[in-house]
């Protein structure tokens, strides 16, 4: 029997990724790649065990998901639990808590574009596998300004761990409000750590701007088709329709550019729906009214895409003055909005860190940062609770239910790598058949398909937290010969 897979090819550990992935490679019979799936093995059902427990743990619960995405978590779950127990925070918390929050954003895209997905550009991507890798990134951008990185990053781990508690898992958040006001002395310091990250910003852009916007041969890598995917884009937005990481309304537009929708949080549910495919762990999300038509782009489908690049496409301008002009640069050379490039993700990450920034200076030299005024206290529960952040990896949705006493008797998350999951699923796909040419794989012809979901920054801790309830799982066992030997479920 003629079967299409009887050669196959995999990729496993996947390199630099959060947590454990696997890509299989199905070819065709002449060689050429006929369908590439992206495997997700682990399992962690936080949603489950988090019923029964108290609502107020759950900042404290959430944040132990995953040990790169703890503040996005502990951010999510207090907006959460502000909304179940419908108790606004006083103005001096919300901006204690953002505060915190962009000098998270800050240090974690910092740690991807140096660590993870810096060294397929900076160094580049057709570099020897022993230079992609952080070293590499120092031998290019210099020594002194890796010790600069390494420094700033720690001056912004200060800031989340005097104002959050602890620097992994912040205690910051209470349901309306913060546990801790900042001291004046504190404050000080803030500002001049602020300072020094607009300035490690601004040398980080200009950097990525010397290599890789300065290579002919990377841009061209950045605007080809085999990076490239039309589809609708998701993020969070102010009252002015600027990107916002901490609050805001979700703004969605289509892949012309054009506004599809803008939604208040409590109603996430009636545009963001979950697909289930059974070889995967994680589920992939779609926009509820248009439907699931499966890894298809265009406007008819109802794949969309979270992150850095879905974030500025999402948004209609960027508040703050030196991200301002570094993103409309940004949209000039690319040829206009909406861009698709996947592999922009990087320079969009840049952008955004720039922006947290000069955003996290705007706070830490706000008069109000050190008022007492700092918690509303919660009475009762008043309806369900659903928080949104922007976590860097993308859109971050935690909604709660509990009963009259506090106990949780839902909870549901959407993490941002689910958000993403349709479109890294298609470029894995479509990166495979663009540049794999099978039996023989160059290794880095492998590592060009890698940075098809590098470009995301997935965070697949998060993602496969999602088991518990009805999620029917199916394990597929097929010959050498290509042929189904058995089908394994558990309903
Ligand atoms: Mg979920
Ligand atoms: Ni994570």
């Amino acid at each position: 029997m003629q079967t299409v897979m009887e050669q196959r090819i995999t990729i496993d550990p996947i390199t630099r990724l959060e947590g454990h992935g696997k890509i299989e490679i199905f070819l065709k019979q002449d060689g050429a790649v006929d369908r590439a799936f992206f495997q997700i093995p682990e399992l962690r059902g936080f949603e489950k065990f988090a019923q029964g427990r108290p609502a107020e743990e759950m900042p404290q619960i959430t944040s132990r998901i995953c040990g790169v995405c703890p503040t996005a978590h502990h951010m999510a779950a207090t907006k959460a639990l502000d909304a179940l127990f419908g108790v606004e925070p006083p103005l001096a918390a919300r901006k204690i808590r953002e505060l915190v929050y962009s000098a998270f954003v800050v240090e974690d895209h910092a740690l991807h574009f140096y660590f993870l997905g810096g060294p397929d550009f900076i160094v580049g991507p057709r570099a020897p596998k022993a230079e992609r890798n952080v070293l590499g990134v120092v031998g290019k951008v210099g020594e002194a300004a890796a010790l600069r990185m390494i420094a700033i990053r720690r001056r912004l781990r200060e800031i989340i761990s005097t104002a959050g508690g602890k620097v992994i898992h912040p205690v910051l958040g209470l349901p309306g409000g913060v546990a801790r006001r900042i001291q004046p002395a504190e404050q000080e310091e803030f500002v001049k750590i602020a300072a020094e990250a607009v300035d490690f910003c601004r040398f980080s852009l200009d950097a990525f701007g010397n290599i890789v916007l300065k290579n002919p041969s990377y841009v061209e890598l950045i605007q080809s088709p085999a990076f490239t995917h039309q589809t609708y884009y998701m993020g969070l937005v102010d009252a002015q329709g600027c990107l916002n990481f901490y609050d805001g309304n979700v703004r969605v537009v289509d892949p012309g550019g054009q506004e599809y929708v803008v939604f208040p949080p409590e109603r996430y549910l009636d545009y963001v729906a979950e697909h289930v495919e059974p070889w995967s762990y994680v589920k992939f999300c779609y926009l509820k009214p248009i439907g699931w038509k499966g890894f298809e782009e265009g406007p008819e489908s109802g794949v969309y895409c979270v992150a850095p690049l879905a974030r500025l496409n999402a948004c209609q301008d960027v508040a703050t003055p030196l991200a301002r002009q570094a993103y409309q640069t940004y949209v000039e050379t690319l040829g206009g909005k909406p861009v698709h490039h996947t592999l922009a993700n990087h320079w969009a990450r840049l952008i955004e860190m720039l922006y947290a920034a000069e955003r996290l200076a705007e706070l830490a030299s706000d008069a109000e940062l050190t008022s007492p005024d700092i918690r509303n206290i919660p009475e009762r529960v008043a309806g369900p609770g659903i928080g949104i952040v922007e976590a860097p990896r993308g859109t971050l949705i935690h909604h709660y239910e509990a009963d009259e006493k506090g106990l949780i008797r839902k909870a549901n998350l959407i993490v941002a790598t689910q958000n993403n999951s349709a479109r890294i699923s298609m470029s894995v796909d479509r990166a495979a058949k663009a540049l794999v040419r099978g039996p023989e794989v160059p290794e880095d012809l492998l590592n060009l398909v890698e940075m098809a979901f590098r470009a995301y920054d997935p965070c697949y801790g998060c993602a496969s937290h999602a088991l518990p309830g009805g999620m029917p799982l199916v394990a597929r066992v097929w010959t050498a010969g290509g042929e189904l030997a058995a089908t394994l479920r558990r309903p």
